[in-house]
């Protein structure tokens, strides 16, 4: 029988401070409720794996920037004048005011609102009013804003990483990258956008409790029921209701990509027949289909829309990045119990503004219609894990012992759709970094 490489994994697993949160087939709730485990897990994790930061398409110009987080740090994406992207630890030298304050805006260069220093768009100080106080040796350009040292991007997603011995970013993306590419190269290759800024959730739940789902295909036919049965009863077969029934026979199924990263692949099941003709009603779909009919024949036309519905990926990217239908969610972790979940839309540069008004429209599907039901659950979760202490240990057990999983000939792992491995696979990363970060960095956990 072959064996599950992520099993062999945890088995190796570095013995470390974090061991005693795992047990074959379960994890400690500690683990979303501990405040000190989220402190060190922000400074330790965060500070040890590629995080997603933003889409270069959101900072377009010279001098444009947003704001984001690596783990709890503050941190600005800015773009400078001759195109390069820079990502700053958003923290005064000075007294560790924020710089900026802003989401996001077009700047040459930022002034702290305290005392006033000033940087570039790269970080270097570029002014210190009345430096004479500090002495004939100061030196105004040795008080930059810290520079995250490794930052790159990939295909427009652009990620950093803290560590200065980080492996290469495409070595860290592993198998995900080829469905990041096969995302991307839907809707004839063309460009994406990110444009208009994210959607924002905010879950009483710990960021896990999130990641968790994000990879969960046991789920769907009993949380999103009732967005089921509508769909059902006002349309038929439509999307999402091939979970019906013992899902588990179906081509639906869970894929361990590396590094924590997994897949749920439900296009085999989606694209049975047309997408968009299983996709449920969305406001305008009638007009919109007619208009594009209209100016590119049939074929054509269903040839786009079959890319503008959702991927039928859900393709998660360790710690914090997830590609679901159209959108790119990005978790945001707040305290232990709080996180900001954006879920950031995307248009194609040079598609038809049908195609780009219906990827639009995708906001209101999934995104509106069952993202509650998933935020009922997680808040749900984080109260049982916060309230009854004599049951510590969260099940993720499922299909780890059903020997149902099989090396593909792609050399990925894959297991039927309802498996935990998700979680098995990403924890297993979990450990090895918070693991090896704490001897490393000497903060041994107690
Ligand atoms: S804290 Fe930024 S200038 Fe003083
Ligand atoms: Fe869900």
């Amino acid at each position: 029988m072959a064996t599950d490489p992520n099993q062999q994994n945890v088995a190796q697993a570095e013995k470390g401070a974090y061991e005693k949160y795992f047990r074959p087939g379960y994890v400690h709730s500690d683990l979303y409720v501990s405040p000190k485990l989220f402190a060190e897990e922000m400074r330790l994790l965060f500070a040890n794996v590629w995080v997603y930061i933003g889409h270069e398409s959101e900072i377009p110009e010279a001098n444009d920037f947003v704001t984001r987080r690596i783990g709890l740090r503050p941190v600005i994406m800015t773009r400078g004048r001759e195109g390069e992207i820079s990502v700053l630890l958003n923290r005064c030298p000075h007294r560790a005011a924020l710089v900026c304050r802003q989401a996001r805006g077009q700047a040459a260069r930022f002034v702290c609102p305290y005392h006033a220093w000033t940087f570039a768009t790269d970080g270097r100080c570029i002014g210190v009013p009345m430096n004479h106080a500090y002495g004939p040796d100061f030196d105004v350009s040795a008080h930059g804003l810290l520079r995250v040292p490794r930052v790159t991007s990939y295909r427009g997603f652009v990620f950093a990483n803290l560590s200065e011995k980080a492996q290469p970013l495409e070595d860290y993306l592993a198998h995900a990258k080829r469905y990041l590419d096969e995302w991307l190269d839907r809707g004839d290759r063309l460009p994406v956008l990110v444009r208009a800024g994210s959607m924002q959730f905010e879950a009483h739940a710990n960021w896990k409790v999130v990641y968790d789902n994000a990879g969960d295909g046991y789920h769907p036919p009993f949380s999103h029921i009732s967005m089921l049965r509508v769909f059902n009863r006002r349309y038929g077969d439509v999307d999402m209701q091939y979970y019906a029934g013992n899902f588990d026979e179906s081509p639906l199924i869970s894929r361990d990509l590396g590094n924590g990263h997994t897949l749920l692949d439900q296009r085999p099941s989606m694209h049975k027949q047309s997408a968009w003709i299983r996709q449920h009603v969305l406001p305008g779909r009638e007009i919109l289909w007619a208009q594009l009919n209209e100016k590119y024949g049939e074929a054509r036309a269903l040839e786009m829309l079959d890319a503008s519905t959702g991927s039928g990926l859900n393709l998660t990217i360790f710690p914090n990045l997830l590609i679901i239908g159209n959108q790119i969610q990005v978790l945001e972790p707040v305290s232990v119990n709080r996180t900001t979940v954006h879920w950031y839309s995307t248009t194609l540069d040079g598609a038809p503004d049908e195609i780009n008004a219906i990827r639009m429209r995708m906001q209101e599907d999934f995104p509106s219609f069952g993202e509650v039901d998933d935020m009922a659950q997680f808040e749900s979760c984080q109260q049982g894990m916060e309230s009854v202490p004599e049951m510590p240990w969260i099940d993720i057990r499922r299909h780890m012992n059903t020997g149902v999983g099989y090396l593909g000939e792609d050399g990925i792992w894959t297991e039927p759709i309802s498996s935990d491995q998700h979680m098995r696979c990403y924890f297993g990363a979990w450990r090895e970094i918070m693991n090896h970060a704490a001897v490393v960095q000497g903060d041994a956990h107690v």
